[in-house]
């Protein structure tokens, strides 16, 4: 399986910004001369339909950051997932801890808005992960486990992203043994969830962190099926820096 290395630029970026990186990643990703990993970006609502349009014809795909579980309505502010697919995106980050945390978004929510993107014909990213006083208070696999069985729907087909909450955006992040030990029980629950089969073929990304000189230690741990990059999203070098981790890696 192909290991995939995405982007979350979050809040970042001006027109200029945006089409400067989305041209620079395009570039880098033409230069490597096919790629043994996938590669995607998720821009902020505004920029996506010109990043889309850079990107049209590059191997880089573009996904949203969030979506409303509702296909339209009265809903001021939010953007639904068949908006999103309208802009050019093909992905959707659902569930990231900022948004659970910042809009109070809980697992039910997580799983309306799943099935609103699958609808939509995006292909959903779950976000999983714990806070800090969970990991000490030792319930981190309680959490993760809770946080899968009530954000995925049936017939999940989609990306989960293991972003311990302590990781995101500080420079630390959990040793290889315990993304190791964490992706392992990932993928247990998956399978118990869809079965062997749809379970094994669920991706599993590392998230919190990732930078050129930790990705591919963290890109080689069992299980883990590629990355969801912050801060070093943001720097076209950076980003094809971690995305030839995977390629050194998984030829
Ligand atoms: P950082 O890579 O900046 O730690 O952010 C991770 C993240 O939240 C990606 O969704």
């Amino acid at each position: 399986m192909r290991q995939l290395i995405a982007g979350n630029w979050k809040m970042h970026g001006l027109g200029a910004d945006s089409a400067a990186l989305a041209e620079g990643i395009k570039a880098g990703a033409a230069r490597a001369g096919g790629l043994a990993c996938d590669l995607l970006v998720c821009p902020p609502f505004t920029q996506i339909a010109a990043v889309a349009r850079i990107l049209a014809g590059s191997p880089v795909v573009v996904g949203g950051q969030d979506c409303h579980a509702q296909g339209q309505g009265a809903h001021t502010g939010d953007i639904s997932a068949a908006m999103l697919a309208d802009a050019g995106a093909t992905w959707v980050i659902l569930g990231h801890s900022e948004r659970r945390q910042n809009h109070g978004e809980i697992d039910e929510l997580v799983r309306e808005k799943v099935e609103a993107a699958t609808a939509a014909g995006l292909t959903p990213i779950v976000c999983v992960g714990e806070t800090e006083e969970q990991r000490v208070g030792g319930q981190e696999t309680e959490v993760v486990g809770w946080q899968i069985s009530g954000s995925l729907p049936k017939g999940f087909k989609g990306v989960v992203a293991y972003e311990p909450v302590w990781a995101i955006g500080t420079g630390r992040t959990p040793t290889e043994a315990d993304v190791a030990t964490m992706h392992a029980f990932i993928r247990e629950e998956l399978v118990r969830q869809f079965g062997e089969e749809d379970g094994q073929a669920i991706r599993i990304l590392y998230g919190g962190s990732v930078k050129p000189s930790n990705a591919g230690a963290l890109l080689a741990v069992p299980n883990v099926g590629g990355a969801l990059v912050g801060g070093a999203s943001l720097k076209a070098e950076d980003f094809l820096g971690i995305a030839r981790g995977a390629i050194a890696r998984r030829p």
